[in-house]
């Protein structure tokens, strides 16, 4: 007769999708489990910002904004970088000269930086894996969420070589960071860690570096059981009320919220009230509504 044990069903294997990869000349996409992980990959240079990486970003993002296979996008960097900041070489000084390519790479960098980024239809999360210097702050800003590694360097480091943090980077850091540590990292120059970064609200948080990728994953898959479409207007609907009065803000929201009513496939308020007031399957106010459930 078999034994208790050797009859008992073993747990289902975990299912893990295999990693689809995407090599752009100077940009690594690899899609697994619905996380597109986005990596600067210029190592050598620690990740540094040439035309050609701005190039080739904008054509990763725009596909991956409409790729229905993916939830969440991952920024990273390869290597001990996340990114040096512009490519002093090829972005400044290889442009000097040449307004065409000027203009051109100008306008490809704060595309997929910022205009892309920061209304990007799916979750963005910046992995700080090492050193972000410079233009690096305004792709950190636009992401949704950011998570560095302890010991990942930041700095403002334009003031080291005789320029000031330009594109918009200025504008980044007096949105995210208090006035006085703007000031004061754009005109010193110091670094700052990762940690540092966290206490300052920089990032969301810091964790060592061996643990990076796996909180990373974590935080991805919390929001991706999570409502998409409800991510998706309330993350919009928190950058676009911060330029607003309060009754531009209140009457954006009521709009608002009644879009997202009428766009909202899964039904998810009604789905979320049945669970709450008539199941009593979950608390709202601790975690979110099953969306499997019928
Ligand atoms: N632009 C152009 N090249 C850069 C670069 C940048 N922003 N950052 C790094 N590199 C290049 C270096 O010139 C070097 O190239 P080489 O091997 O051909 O000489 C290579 O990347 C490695 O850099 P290195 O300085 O040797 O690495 P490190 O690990 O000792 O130091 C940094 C890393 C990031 C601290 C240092 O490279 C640095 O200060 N970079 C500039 C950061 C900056 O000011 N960015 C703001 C630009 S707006």
């Amino acid at each position: 007769m078999a034994t208790r044990a050797a009859t008992k069903k073993r747990p289902a294997a975990r299912k893990s999708s295999k990693a689809v990869v995407k090599k752009f000349e100077t940009v690594l996409v690899e899609k697994k489990d619905r996380i597109a992980w986005v990596i600067m990959n210029r190592p050598e240079k620690r990740n540094a910002m040439s035309p050609q990486m701005h190039l080739d970003m904008n054509e990763a993002l725009e596909e991956l904004a409409i790729d229905d296979s993916i939830d969440v996008v991952v920024l990273t960097g390869a290597g001990k970088a996340f990114s040096a900041g512009q490519d002093i070489r090829l972005y400044f000084r290889g442009t000097t000269g040449d307004p065409a390519l000027r203009y051109k790479s100008k306008k490809a960098s704060h595309h997929w930086r910022w205009t892309t980024l920061s209304r990007f239809p799916k979750l963005t999360i910046a992995m700080v894996n090492g050193y972000c210097f410079g233009g690096a702050f305004t792709q950190v800003t636009a992401c949704d969420l950011a998570i560095a590694a302890d010991d990942a360097i930041f700095g403002l480091s334009e003031i080291n070589w005789g320029i000031l943090p330009g594109g918009i980077v200025s504008w980044n850091v007096v949105n995210t960071l208090s006035f006085r540590d703007a000031m004061y990292y754009a005109i010193t120059g110091d670094t700052f860690t990762g940690k540092e970064a966290a206490n300052m609200r920089f990032v969301n948080k810091s964790v060592p570096k061996a643990r990076l990728k796996a909180e990373t994953i974590k935080l991805a898959k919390k929001m991706m059981r999570k409502n998409p479409v409800a991510v998706r207007y309330t993350k919009e609907a928190v950058r676009a009320v911060r330029e607003m009065s309060e009754n531009q803000a209140a009457d954006y929201l009521n709009a608002k919220s009644d879009a997202l009513k009428w766009s909202d496939p899964e039904n998810g308020r009604q789905k979320g009230m049945v669970q709450f007031l008539d199941d009593k399957s979950y608390r709202p106010g601790l975690g979110e509504y099953n969306r499997k459930k019928k």
